[in-house]
């Protein structure tokens, strides 16, 4: 079965050709330049440019495979949740293709999709592994979201929390505008981190001790303003600047890594999996292998190049779903910008 999948929830444009659990190509096109001197996403940009760059994008993923439209057997697309107008331009697409074609369409929820990266291989061996399908719990962690669900078999899931105001990503990228960082600043705060020492300032983890499987990250934010704001010569010296990177890092790792771990231990679950943007994180990587192995958890993390938003899991998920005989969505069915994960 071949199918085209596309993806446009945010701010990635992005389409992919997958086979029998195989990605042939997954193509993206990234608008983070666009939005980094708003220091945001700006939704009405993020349409624009999906529209422009969308066409050129599934053009190049289909000609990288060498495959025609009419070659395909599925049309898939994110159906939510995202932004509203950026997400319409995929999903409306998707829909049109398989209008056109008379094939099978499947609108897909974007966190279920992030639930299967970490079992698609790296960009030299892109084949999702489901023979090693594990019960989870999954660690969904980027800009927009924080979550942990209980993955009990394919398509069996439960959100056991989320973030009951900012994300991790958005800590990382708001902190770092406080220290004048550029937009996005995750990965800069990584990169200095390295060069820091993270018991240099001692910032607070939110929610670590409640027992439930929520994070909040707003109140290490303004930590960190007012840190920033009683000490603002910190700023003129690099290497106080990488230890407060490492201070930063430090403390949403540390939460994101033992809620995890408490809530594989409590779900009586072997394997723990990780994927969202933040999950390129070094320190988070490190830290949740660390913690893995010390509890004995087998730990999938997604591929680099498929932990930010990407057509191959939509993709994989699609293909999935109708191999378990799913219901196909409507061609005329809406898209869900508010769409949880039951
Ligand atoms: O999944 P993603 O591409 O988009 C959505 O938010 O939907 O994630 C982007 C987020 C940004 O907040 C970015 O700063 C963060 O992931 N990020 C990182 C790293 N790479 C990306 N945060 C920390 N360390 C990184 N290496
Ligand atoms: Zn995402």
């Amino acid at each position: 079965m071949t199918l085209l999948a596309l993806e446009t929830s945010c701010d990635e444009t992005s389409a992919a050709v997958v086979r029998d659990g195989q990605v042939l190509s997954n193509v993206v096109s990234s608008q983070i330049k666009l939005h980094a001197e708003y220091g945001g996403v700006v939704p009405e940009l993020a349409a624009r440019e999906h529209l422009k760059n969308l066409l050129p994008v599934a053009q190049a993923a289909l000609a990288e495979v060498k495959i025609s439209p009419a070659q395909l057997d599925a049309v898939a697309a994110t159906q939510g949740p995202g932004l509203g107008i950026a997400l319409l331009i995929g999903f409306k697409a998707a829909q049109a293709v398989a209008f056109a074609l008379e094939k099978p369409f499947i609108g897909i929820n974007h966190h279920e999709a992030h639930l299967y990266s970490p079992w698609i291989g790296g960009c030299d061996a892109p084949v999702a592994d489901f023979g090693n399908f594990q019960p989870n719990i999954s660690l969904i962690v980027s800009g927009g979201h924080t979550m942990l669900v209980l993955v009990a078999s394919e398509l069996k899931h439960r959100v056991l929390g989320g973030t009951i105001d900012d994300a991790a990503g958005e800590c990382f990228d708001k902190t770092g505008k406080l220290m004048g960082l550029p937009y996005p600043a995750g990965p800069i705060i990584d990169r200095l981190a390295e060069q820091g020492n993270p018991a240099a300032f001692d910032f607070p983890r939110p929610l670590l001790h409640d027992t439930n499987d929520d994070f909040s990250f707003s109140g290490l934010k303004t930590s960190v303003r007012y840190f920033i704001r009683d000490h603002p010569e910190l700023l003129g010296d690099r290497q106080k600047v990488a230890d407060l990177c490492a201070s930063v890092q430090a403390a949403i790792v540390e939460v994101l890594v033992k809620k995890t771990i408490r809530a594989a231990k409590r779900a009586g679950v072997r394997c723990v999996t990780a994927s969202g943007g933040v999950t390129c994180n070094s320190g988070l990587r490190k830290a949740l292998a660390t913690a893995c192995g010390k509890n004995g958890f087998t730990l999938r993390l997604a591929d680099k190049s498929l932990c930010t938003d990407n057509a191959a899991m939509i993709g994989i998920l699609a293909e999935r779903k109708l191999r378990m005989n799913q219901p196909l969505t409507a061609l005329d069915e809406e898209i869900k910008p508010g769409w949880q994960l039951a």
